[in-house]
């Protein structure tokens, strides 16, 4: 019997609690997959009353998931042993060996490409675009090369492009790195194809989200990779025809790091107010998110763009307690009003005005099991912009904390 994959995606610029909504979800899978992105993205699970820090492993594998490290994921493998401190050793991982590793010298040469832009894109420096330009330039080092023959030439050519760059060369610590990654090399798309044979359910996890993607995201302030449905094909090697659900994760408001276009942002007390009750603050980075309302132009687009058909709707209790709140339904450009907006891309979003709609606020998400009316209105009006059902609500971070709208 063949039952379909699904996937799990951000709409936003990241952030969108897709590690709650994945640890939700993944009950009913048997193998949650990586496809894209490295330890840029973060998240911190709460299994079983311990807290744990995942980077690239999917959280899935504390409640007995394969876990696969799909091919378009760049590796760093001294942040991946960190992560694996946590684990208890009999968790199933499998890690492509056609995965890139992010070298040492890759993050000092994201800071310097940071140093050389006007615009900087605001990076998390972990090496990340680096890692994927290396890639580009065929000049990458995969997770396989480093149990193969010409593994030191490879490094050796590396080191001459790096340091033609005036950046330091470090050395990696490849027999280290080797004995952390070889219990869990193997192939990706094998795997996972064998798995679907099986009738196995497999869940796909993408990490930041599509106003992050590197062609249909806010360019050039993105992340360097596939971030969505685009992303599954290209970084796993899955057949892209058997993905099932497409389950698209969005804040009940916005935020972003880094720099770029915003134009739901927001600044002042309302702002500050969200930052705290929402805890927005960088899982990777530390750094404060910012923030805005929810934009159902931006939301419209990336479920567009995904083929996202169920929303996860997160963090709604965050706007508990405010009189009213915002939703930007249309952008104003040249006097003229676009609720469908199809240019994403820097230049374009810099000259849209934003318009408001008010919602009325509301208090606790729950009166007697259900919905508070002020916040369901809020959901119908999420609901009938961006064309795709709202089956989950979040209003906190455990799992009791989720509301299914079946
Ligand atoms: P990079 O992925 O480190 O190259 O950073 C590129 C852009 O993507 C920056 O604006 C980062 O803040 C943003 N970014 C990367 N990963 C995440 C994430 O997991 N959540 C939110 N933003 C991210």
């Amino acid at each position: 019997m063949h039952v379909s994959a699904d996937l799990v995606c951000g709409l936003q610029w990241g952030d969108e609690g897709k590690g709650k909504a994945v640890d939700y979800i993944s009950k009913n899978y048997d193998v949650v997959a990586r496809f894209n992105g490295g330890d840029n993205a973060g998240h911190t699970v709460v299994h079983q009353g311990s807290t744990y820090k995942f980077h690239v492993i999917p959280s899935g594998v504390l409640r007995g998931c394969l876990g696969v490290i799909g091919s378009g994921v760049v590796l760093n493998p001294s942040s991946l042993e960190e992560e694996l401190r946590q684990l208890s050793g009999d968790e199933k991982i499998v890690i492509s060996k056609r995965a890139h590793l992010i070298l040492p010298s890759y993050k000092l040469l994201d800071q310097k490409l940071e140093s050389l832009k006007g615009d900087k894109v605001g990076t998390t420096g972990r090496g990340i675009g680096p890692a994927y330009a290396f890639k580009a330039f065929r000049f990458g080092v995969r997770v396989g090369d480093l149990f193969q023959d010409g593994l030191e030439e490879k490094l050796s050519e590396i080191r001459r492009l790096v340091e033609s760059l005036n950046v330091e060369w470090i050395q990696p610590d490849v027999n280290h790195w080797k004995e952390v990654l070889a219990p869990y090399v193997g192939d990706d798309y094998k795997v996972l194809h064998e798995a679907y044979l099986e009738g196995r359910r497999i869940l796909f996890e993408a990490a930041q989200g599509v106003l992050l993607d590197l062609d249909f995201g806010t360019y050039p302030f993105v992340t360097s990779s596939y971030t969505f449905t685009n992303g599954v094909h290209a970084g796993s090697g899955f057949n892209a025809k058997e993905l099932g659900d497409i389950i698209g994760v969005s804040k009940a408001y916005t935020t972003r790091v880094g720099n770029g276009a915003f134009p739901s942002e927001i600044f002042g007390e309302t702002a500050d107010h969200i930052r705290e009750q929402g805890a927005e603050f960088g899982t990777t980075t530390g750094r404060p998110r910012r923030v805005g309302w929810l934009d159902l132009v931006a939301l419209r687009y990336a479920v567009r763009v995904s083929g996202c058909n169920k929303v996860f709707l997160t963090k709604v209790d965050v706007l508990s307690g405010l009189d009213k709140v915002g939703l930007i339904t249309s952008y104003e450009v040249d006097g003229q009003r676009y609720s469908d907006w199809f240019d994403f891309s820097q230049g374009a979003l810099e000259l849209v005005k934003p318009i408001v709609e008010w919602c009325n606020g509301w208090g606790s998400v729950l009166n007697e099991g259900k919905l508070n009316a002020n916040l369901l209105a809020f959901m119908e009006a999420v609901e009938g912009a961006a064309g795709a059902k709202i089956q989950w609500v979040s209003y906190g971070p455990s799992d009791h904390e989720t509301l299914c709208m079946l």
